[in-house]
């Protein structure tokens, strides 16, 4: 993540924080690099100054920041400290090190089906306990998840927008990625969890292929494409593919849920990772020894969705063929060394008893020999 000196204009103190750079710039307002006198690094967003003066965007701001407050878990970045009521209302996130994904997959390309996977399934646990909290993000994408050492972190909530048309073009030009956000908000329709889905299936999707399933191009033409056309999954691995098109689903009631897509995605996860790369011997042995039957549809999942996995599960069985049972009962080196100690040992006993034998009759016959006549 590039990191900016600070401008002349920008403040170099803001409540009990000290500012060292700039992270961004966006919509609401400038992100700095902040810390407090225990070295506590922040992530310190202060609110523009035309949307500070707007006092139903303030108290929308208030609400939001105190529901931010109750999320549960570590899937977002901490609330450290907000000033709500200064000139520039601002709050403090806790700081996140890592890419996001976004810069991630510019630098790297595409993730693995088992990486996306593992980053959907806790992304999407993550948004459990936002919408548990009473949050909807509303703005998740790519550039918004960051890739920490200890699991993607969820950050920028789209804390203030509001639905309507006048924010929608705020967002389309404030945010820049309108191929992640949900039919329902570029139609100015209701915000809900659902949507929150919407927007993990196109990021997820981003993720797999490297750019969105909605393609590139000017706001207006990818708005028009997210509320009119299918997304393009093409190239998406098969584990995901159809998982993905369900949370793309134009009608909001169509999409699971963040829990049943949580659950799907954890078992992709699990299977993916076992499938590639080759296993060590070690994980064969463990494989062989575990259940391994194609797994059963879920509730959640769409039609065909049950026959893929299984097909997916039986390419991850042909990855790693089952040992014949013969070859599982062949003796091990140590075994086979044991064995053949006791044949020796066995030969031995037997020279042994034949040799006692011969002498004790040698010795009898010489003793007969020797006798009184
Ligand atoms: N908690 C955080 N930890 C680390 N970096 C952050 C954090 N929050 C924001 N950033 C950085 O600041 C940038 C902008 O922050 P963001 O909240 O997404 O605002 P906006 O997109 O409105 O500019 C992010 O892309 C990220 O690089
Ligand atoms: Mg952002």
């Amino acid at each position: 993540m590039a990191m900016m000196r600070l401008r002349r204009e920008d403040p170099r103190v803001v409540g009990a924080f000290r500012l060292h750079r700039r992270l961004g710039a966006g919509g609401m307002g400038v992100v700095y690099l902040g810390s407090d006198r225990r070295g506590q690094r922040v992530a310190l967003k202060v609110i523009r100054p035309d949307l500070s003066e707007d006092q139903e965007f303030r108290s929308r701001f208030a609400r939001e920041v105190s529901a931010a407050r109750r999320i549960r878990g570590g899937c977002t970045a901490r609330l450290v400290a907000a000033d709500l009521e200064a000139s520039r209302p601002w709050f403090a996130t806790q700081y996140v090190p890592g890419p996001s994904l976004h810069d991630r997959v510019l630098e790297h390309g595409q993730l693995s089906a088992a990486e996306t996977a593992a980053v959907g399934a806790a992304l999407a646990e993550g948004l459990v306990a936002v919408h548990e909290a009473g949050v909807v993000h509303r703005d998740l994408k790519p550039s918004n998840i960051l890739l920490s050492p200890k699991g993607p972190r969820i950050i920028d909530f789209g804390i203030a927008w509001s639905t309507g048309a006048s924010t929608l073009t705020h967002v389309g030009t404030a945010v820049g990625s309108p191929g992640f956000l949900a039919p329902e908000q570029v139609r100015g329709q209701g915000v809900t969890p659902a949507s929150d889905v919407f927007s993990l299936g196109a990021t997820l999707a981003y993720a797999a292929l490297g750019d969105s399933p909605f393609g590139q191009g000017s706001s207006e033409v990818m708005l028009y494409r997210v509320v009119h056309e299918e997304p393009q999954l093409d190239g998406v691995p098969s584990a995901l593919a159809p998982l993905l098109r369900t949370c793309l689903a134009k009608s909001p009631e169509e999409r699971p849920s963040t829990m049943q897509l949580s659950l799907r995605l954890k078992e992709i996860a699990a299977r993916e990772a076992r499938g590639v790369p080759q296993p060590t011997r070690r994980q064969r042995v463990a494989v062989s020894a575990a259940e391994r039957p194609p797994a059963p549809a879920v509730a959640d999942a769409p039609a065909g969705a049950g026959e893929r996995g299984a097909a997916a599960g039986e390419r991850a069985g042909r990855r790693r063929p089952r040992p014949p049972a013969q070859a599982r009962r062949r003796p091990t080196g140590s075994a086979a060394r044991r064995a053949a100690d006791q044949r020796l040992l066995r030969q031995r006993v037997f020279v042994f008893v034949t040799v006692t034998l011969l002498v004790t009759l040698g010795i009898s016959l010489a003793q007969g020999c020797q006798g009184p006549l």
